[in-house]
């Protein structure tokens, strides 16, 4: 599997496995069979629900600790004034113990709501005291990234946002190139939307190599050095989706690719009040 080099030189797979809704029962047995398939990178979060069944598949996969590369994220916390960095050791501390792991490798504020400030000296912290590998931040902007740079002695590792064929985001990473932050990718395949796995385009390309479209978008942003976590709950798929280092898109159909971008979110708009509003009123430890 190849690596990126986080600026703290802690090296990352640029391919790996993301849980996000597969229910907390399914979890496990999803998670065993992708670590049984060869993946090493693992992304899950504390509002997933499903932490503790990716640390019973961890477990029972009897994998070295050290060959495995775990991300969480802290969700929005709603501390009193003041004790927002007490609350994100507290949160920091239950999604270990459900994990049942003594570190993580990559600690990601999740959405840049709320008092990220207090979070992120809090997660500095974590870093220094050796608990957080790397820290680093998720859908975050250009303009609140660079804000948080400049105004915090570490530099986010990270930034996980949303980037797939319809939603390219070319600006955003050469700026995180710019800041030394990786860009990783959540929701490589849009999940499906917009029709992305009949795509004529992708298809096309896929079967120029013999690869399915899936394995195209794969290919298309790990050689663009963007780390990507696809999610599939089936183990056809988990290899599938782990095969993409056999083939090259030439300059040609990376272009063609390019073509695909809107520009905009086949999601929400993370500045949307109304969405800032109703992601800031859900709670989870
Ligand atoms: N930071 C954030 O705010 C955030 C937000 C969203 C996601 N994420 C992270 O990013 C990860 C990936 O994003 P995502 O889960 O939203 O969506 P995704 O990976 O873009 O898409 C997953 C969907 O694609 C299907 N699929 C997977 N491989 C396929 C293949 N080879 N051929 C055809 N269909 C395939 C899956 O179905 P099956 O499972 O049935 O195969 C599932 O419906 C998440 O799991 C999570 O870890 C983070």
């Amino acid at each position: 599997m190849q690596n990126v080099t986080l600026n703290n030189g802690v090296q990352m797979p640029i391919l790996g496995f993301g849980v996000y809704q597969i229910p907390d029962v399914e979890t496990q047995a999803a998670v065993e069979a992708a670590l049984a398939a060869g993946y090493r990178h693992l992304d899950t979060a504390a509002s997933y629900g499903n932490e503790e069944a990716v640390g019973a598949a961890i477990k029972a996969s009897g994998i070295a600790r050290a060959d495995l590369f775990v991300t969480t994220k802290l969700w929005i916390q709603h501390a009193p004034a003041g004790s927002v960095e007490e609350d994100t050791r507290r949160s920091f501390g239950e999604s270990l113990r459900r994990l049942g792991l003594d570190y993580i490798d990559l600690y990601l504020i999740h959405q840049p709501l709320g008092d990220y400030y207090s979070e992120w000296r809090a997660m500095q912290k974590l870093n220094q005291d050796g608990l957080a590998r790397a820290i680093g931040v998720s859908n975050f902007h250009p303009d609140r990234l660079v804000d948080l740079i400049d105004h915090n002695e570490v530099a986010p590792a990270v930034n996980q946002i949303e980037t797939h064929p319809f939603h390219q985001r070319a600006a955003d990473q050469a700026l995180m190139v710019e800041r030394g932050v990786q860009i990783e990718s959540w929701g490589p395949f849009a999940e499906g939307k917009n029709g992305l796995f009949t795509n004529p385009i992708l298809s096309a390309i896929g079967g120029a190599h013999g690869k399915s479209v899936a394995q195209v978008v794969l290919r298309w942003l790990t050689q663009r050095g963007v780390v990507v976590i696809p999610k599939s709950v089936r183990p056809d798929r988990m290899a599938q989706n782990l095969d993409v280092f056999d083939f090259t898109l030439s300059d040609g159909e990376m272009a063609r690719i390019a073509t695909l971008d809107t520009g905009v979110s086949q999601f929400f708009d993370h500045r949307d009040p109304a969405m800032v509003s109703w992601l800031g009123g859900r709670r989870y430890s």
